[in-house]
C-alpha cells in the first residue's frame, strides 16, 4: 500500500474538505475532485470551486489549466463506474454527500434507500476500485438513526460494506459548537481506514472503549470527558455475516461515537469536554451592514407570528383533522450565543431564517452571506464568484464547518506521516538481503 498526501474529493460542493485540508498543511494536494448538482444548467458551486482556484484561494500546487482538469462536473456514477482509469490513486478519499433525504430541513426521510441515499453506492464502487488507505464522509446526525422504521440499519449496511472493503470504521457526532464555534451544527464524521495499514493493525487489538478514549481518530482533536453519558449505556453488537440479512433484519441504538472493527461494534454516548473559549454569533457579525435588502422592514408581523408559539388546526390528505404545535423560539437570535444551524433555505422568510439585531444600526435583520461564511469558517467573500445572491446561503446551507475539518486533517497529516515513516522502514529491511534482513530484525 503507497502513502502519500494526495487527496480526492467527492460531492465537493464550494470546496470546504479541501479548504480544511489545506489549511491543516501545505503538504496535502487534492488530486480529484467531483462536484455536480443534478439537472440544473447553472451549476454554481462548481462554478464558485473553479472561481476560488483562478483566484488563488485554494493551495495551486500546478498551473490553473492543470487544477481546473481536476475538478469534474458530471454526474458522480460516471466516475465510479470507471475509478480505476477516470480517478487517480490517493491517499485519503473525502466527501459530504447529499443530505436531502436526511436532513432536518425536509419533513419526509427515507434513509440511504432513499433515492439520492444511494450515491453513498458510489462512493462504495471508488473504495472497492481505488482501495484509498484512508476514508473520511460527512453526514447529518440522523444517519445514525435510519430509518425510523428499523433505527439503525442504514448506518449498519454502511459499516457491513466498509467490512466487506478491508476496513475498519470509527465514527462521531460533532457539534461544532461543542468545540468552540460559532454555529450548532451537529454531524457525524465516519473515518474509515484500510486493514493494510499500520493505523488499522495497531488499533484492531486494542480495548475499543480504551480506544475511543485514547488513541481514537477523534480524541485528541476533539477530546470527551472520561465518563460517557450515563443516560444511554455503552452498547456492542457484531454486524450480521450477509449484508442482506443485515438490511433486512439489523436494528441497533448506535450512541454518538464508536468503532467497527472486524464486524464488531462498540458505541458510546461521549460528552465534548468544554472549550476555553465560545465563538458567538455576534463575534461574527460584520459591521457597517447598510443595504436595506437584509433588514425586516413592513412584514415584522410575519416574522413574529412565524418565529412564535402556535397551535393550528390542520387536516391530512385522508380528513383527518389534528392541531399542529410549535413552541417559540428565540426572536432575534441571541448574539451572547453560538448562532443555530444554516439550512440552504437561509434567507427566505422562513422560521429557522437567523434574525438578528444589528448592533449598529439597532434594526433586525437577517445575516448577510459573509457571515454565512464566518459560521462555517470560510473566509469572507468565498461563495462571491457571481451567483445569485441566494445561492450563497444554499451553497453554506450545504457545507461544512471548515475548522473541524482542518482539526481531522490535522490529525490525518500525523497518522500518514508514520505510515510513510513505517513503509519506509520496511522497505529498508525488504530491500537488504536475506540475512541482513534477519540481523536487522533481531
Ligand atoms: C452536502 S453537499 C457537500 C458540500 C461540500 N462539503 C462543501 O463544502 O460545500 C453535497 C454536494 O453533492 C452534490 N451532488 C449531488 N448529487 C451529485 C451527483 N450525482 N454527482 C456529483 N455531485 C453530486 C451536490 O450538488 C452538493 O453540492
Amino acid at each position: 500500500m503507497k502513502f502519500d498526501y494526495t487527496i480526492t474529493e467527492l460531492f465537493a460542493g464550494v470546496g470546504g474538505f479541501r479548504l480544511g485540508f489545506e489549511r491543516a498543511s501545505k503538504k496535502w494536494e487534492t488530486v480529484f475532485a467531483n462536484q455536480w448538482e443534478p439537472g440544473k444548467s447553472k451549476q454554481h458551486a462548481y462554478n464558485c470551486y473553479i472561481d476560488n482556484i483562478r483566484n488563488d484561494r485554494f493551495n495551486r500546487k500546478n498551473s490553473i489549466h492543470w487544477e481546473e482538469k481536476r475538478v469534474t462536473n458530471e454526474d458522480i456514477a460516471t466516475y465510479a463506474n470507471a475509478a480505476k482509469q477516470l480517478i487517480p490513486d490517493h491517499t485519503v478519499l473525502v466527501g459530504g454527500f447529499p443530505c436531502q433525504d436526511y436532513s432536518v430541513a425536509r419533513t419526509k426521510a427515507d434513509g440511504i434507500a432513499g433515492k439520492k441515499g444511494v450515491l453513498f453506492w458510489e462512493i462504495d464502487k471508488i473504495v472497492a476500485e481505488k482501495q484509498p488507505p484512508f476514508v473520511l464522509l460527512e453526514n447529518v446526525d440522523r444517519l445514525l438513526k435510519s430509518p425510523s422504521k428499523q433505527r439503525g440499519r442504514d448506518f449498519g449496511v454502511m459499516l457491513k460494506s466498509f467490512q466487506k472493503r478491508g476496513y475498519g470504521v470509527e465514527w462521531r457526532m460533532i457539534n461544532a459548537a461543542d468545540y468552540g464555534y460559532a454555529q450548532k451544527r451537529r454531524r457525524v464524521f465516519i473515518f474509515a481506514f484500510h486493514k493494510d495499514t499500520q493505523y488499522f493493525k495497531e488499533r484492531q487489538l486494542t480495548d475499543k472503549a480504551v480506544l475511543l478514549h485514547s488513541e481514537g481518530y477523534f480524541q485528541s482533536q476533539f477530546p470527551v470527558e472520561d465518563e460517557s453519558s450515563t443516560r444511554h449505556l455503552p452498547l456492542s453488537t457484531e454486524l450480521h455475516e450477509d449484508i442482506v440479512d443485515l438490511s433486512d433484519n439489523f436494528s441497533f441504538r448506535f450512541r454518538n461515537s464508536g468503532i467497527m472493527i472486524d464486524g464488531h461494534i462498540y458505541s458510546e454516548e461521549v460528552l465534548p469536554k468544554s472549550p476555553r473559549k465560545q465563538i458567538t454569533l455576534g463575534d461574527i457579525l460584520e459591521k457597517g451592514v447598510e443595504d436595506e435588502k437584509y433588514y425586516l422592514g413592513e412584514q415584522l408581523e410575519d416574522w413574529e407570528y412565524m418565529k412564535g408559539p402556535k397551535k393550528v388546526d390542520r387536516v391530512t390528505s385522508e380528513g383527518y383533522h389534528y392541531q399542529y404545535s410549535e413552541g417559540g423560539m428565540a426572536f432575534p437570535d441571541h448574539l451572547d450565543r453560538p448562532g443555530r444551524t444554516i439550512l440552504t433555505s437561509e434567507s427566505s422568510k422562513n422560521r429557522s431564517t437567523h434574525v438578528v439585531r444589528d448592533p449598529e444600526s439597532g434594526r433586525l435583520r437577517i445575516l448577510t452571506p459573509v457571515e454565512c461564511e464566518r459560521m462555517n469558517g470560510f473566509p469572507d467573500n468565498w461563495t462571491d464568484s457571481g451567483m445569485p445572491h441566494k445561492f450563497r446561503y444554499f451553497c453554506m446551507g450545504n457545507a461544512l464547518v471548515v475548522n473541524l475539518v482542518e482539526k481531522m486533517a490535522k490529525e490525518l497529516k500525523i497518522i500518514v506521516d508514520n505510515e510513510v515513516k513505517h513503509s519506509k522502514e520496511h522497505e529498508g529491511i525488504s530491500n537488504l538481503s536475506f540475512f541482513e534482513n534477519k540481523e536487522k530484525i533481531n
